[in-house]
């Protein structure tokens, strides 16, 4: 049923209230953000595109590659974010680096590649001028017709900071920064249960999605939307009762129920879905005699079942960690949907010059599988081919969101998020006004807001 009124909302959507304050999935005290309203010139104007270029890309932590990405010594990704870019590479002596892709002579991009090897160093391919793999010059060509005072200046690649987590690489622009692990937040300690670091990237796709990337972030830090875009999804879904965590430096939590029917809707016994769900850990709904709401513990106590016949470890998670999505906000743009089988993770980045535009990139990461009798979730949207054995990094995929090949949520979510931004720009529009079910949008401005302080004029 729904609640009555704010108080009684907040209290229904405590998923587990008998969590000890320790406990992962326990309820984070509520942090009041108010109810917006949120300036809605963030979302289009220049000024505050060059603003976050300033005082936030250059300050955060953004992720770049993974470990297994570069596993020998020059082995290197490209890593663009807006209008700057990175080489991330592995050293002779092991060790991760990110460099400023860009040469010291006249500026030229030293790799257009997304990724490749080179062992023996960087060229540039401008004049020659070589770096070796710890961004070193080690070469200038014609160095005799250059007076000393002009070789005096820095000739090396410049360095970024670069730290990792959980065999994520992460780069910062800002030598003052509080280390990766600060941004991380909470999850440090909550993701130790699903041992990401021996994940793999099972698929990466990347489209240009038509509205700036607070528009995605927002979008995708509430449910509030399903029932209206998504209702496909609402009879595995809980949409309405998310338990929402605020945690300090703009992090936050969804929690939401799956295989349990969303309050919105009032069929009476096994919805399809449901029974899908069932079938998929090896239960039959027509022999099952509970009601609805029992059909999520019946899974729960299903998969641990199974586990144990396939050799999985759960031991380590709570039952409702077996169903639910635990969704992740690393401020300011990745999404991390975690479970036990793997991760879906979104990663919104700015467009090098259009405030209308942002990369999106959803990548799913899972424990490289050789037993075809685990498959992956059905919520993972991998395609029936996909080859779990993670013995080779994929490749990105491009797409275009207006042919599909996102999948039918994030497709949904493509149109609609174009519609958003046109409508935005009105000025009519006075800025968005948040219910309960948007915490974590007021959560995400404030920080956001935080970092820009001084910077902005509204
Ligand atoms: S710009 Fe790179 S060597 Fe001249
Ligand atoms: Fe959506």
């Amino acid at each position: 049923m729904p609640a009555t009124d704010v108080a009684a909302y907040r209290k229904s959507c405590i998923i587990d209230p008998d969590a000890a304050p320790a406990d992962h999935g326990a309820k984070a005290p509520y942090v009041d953000n108010g109810f917006g309203p949120i300036s809605p010139e963030r979302y289009y104007s220049m000024e505050w595109m060059e603003a976050e270029r300033r005082h936030l890309w250059s300050r955060v932590w953004n992720w770049a590659c993974r470990e297994e990405d570069i596993p020998l010594a020059g082995d290197y990704v490209k890593f663009d974010l807006g209008r700057e870019s990175f080489i991330v590479t592995r050293g002779d002596d092991g060790a991760i680096r990110a460099f400023y892709n860009v040469c010291p002579h006249r500026g030229n991009r030293i790799v257009t590649d997304e990724d490749g090897a080179r062992p023996q160093g960087f060229a540039c391919r401008f004049h020659n001028w070589r770096f070796s793999l710890s961004g070193e010059n080690t070469h200038v060509t014609d160095r005799e017709t250059f007076r000393e005072d002009a070789l005096c200046r820095n000739r090396d690649l410049r360095q970024a900071r670069c730290e990792t987590w959980e065999g994520f690489v992460f780069i910062n622009m800002d030598e003052e920064a509080a280390p990766l692990l600060d941004q991380i937040g909470p999850l440090c300690d909550h993701a130790k249960p699903y041992r990401v670091r021996d994940m793999r990237i099972m698929r990466r796709v990347q489209a240009v999605w038509e509205a700036n990337w607070k528009v995605g972030v927002d979008g995708f830090n509430e449910a509030y939307h399903v029932h209206a875009i998504h209702p496909q999804i609402l009879p595995v879904f809980d949409d309405y009762h998310a338990q929402i965590d605020l945690y300090p430096n703009g992090m936050s939590r969804m929690t939401t129920r799956f295989a349990h029917q969303s309050p919105r809707m009032n069929e009476e016994g096994l919805n399809p879905a449901l029974r899908a769900a069932m079938e998929e850990v090896g239960l039959d709904p027509d022999m099952f005699e509970g009601r609805m709401e029992d059909v999520r513990p019946a899974i729960q106590k299903a998969k641990r079942k199974r586990a144990e016949r396939l050799g999985v470890d759960y031991s380590m998670f709570s039952d409702n960690q077996l169903t639910d999505d635990w969704n992740y906000d690393i401020f300011p743009n990745i999404q991390m949907g975690m479970h036990p089988e793997g991760i879906s993770m979104l990663y919104f980045r700015p467009h090098a010059t259009d405030p209308r535009k942002f990369i999106f990139d959803v990548i799913v990461l899972m424990h490289p599988q050789h037993d075809t009798d685990i498959l992956p979730p059905a919520y993972m949207g991998l395609p029936d081919d996909t080859d779990l054995s993670g013995r080779e990094p994929v490749e990105i995929e491009h797409v275009d969101w207006r042919k599909g090949g996102l999948g039918e949520l994030f497709d949904q979510d493509a149109s609609l998020f174009a519609d958003v931004q046109k409508g935005m720009e009105s000025a009519s529009y006075e800025g968005a006004i948040l219910s309960e079910q948007e915490q974590r949008i007021g959560h995400f401005h404030a920080e956001l807001e935080r970092y820009l302080a001084g910077a902005m004029s509204g």
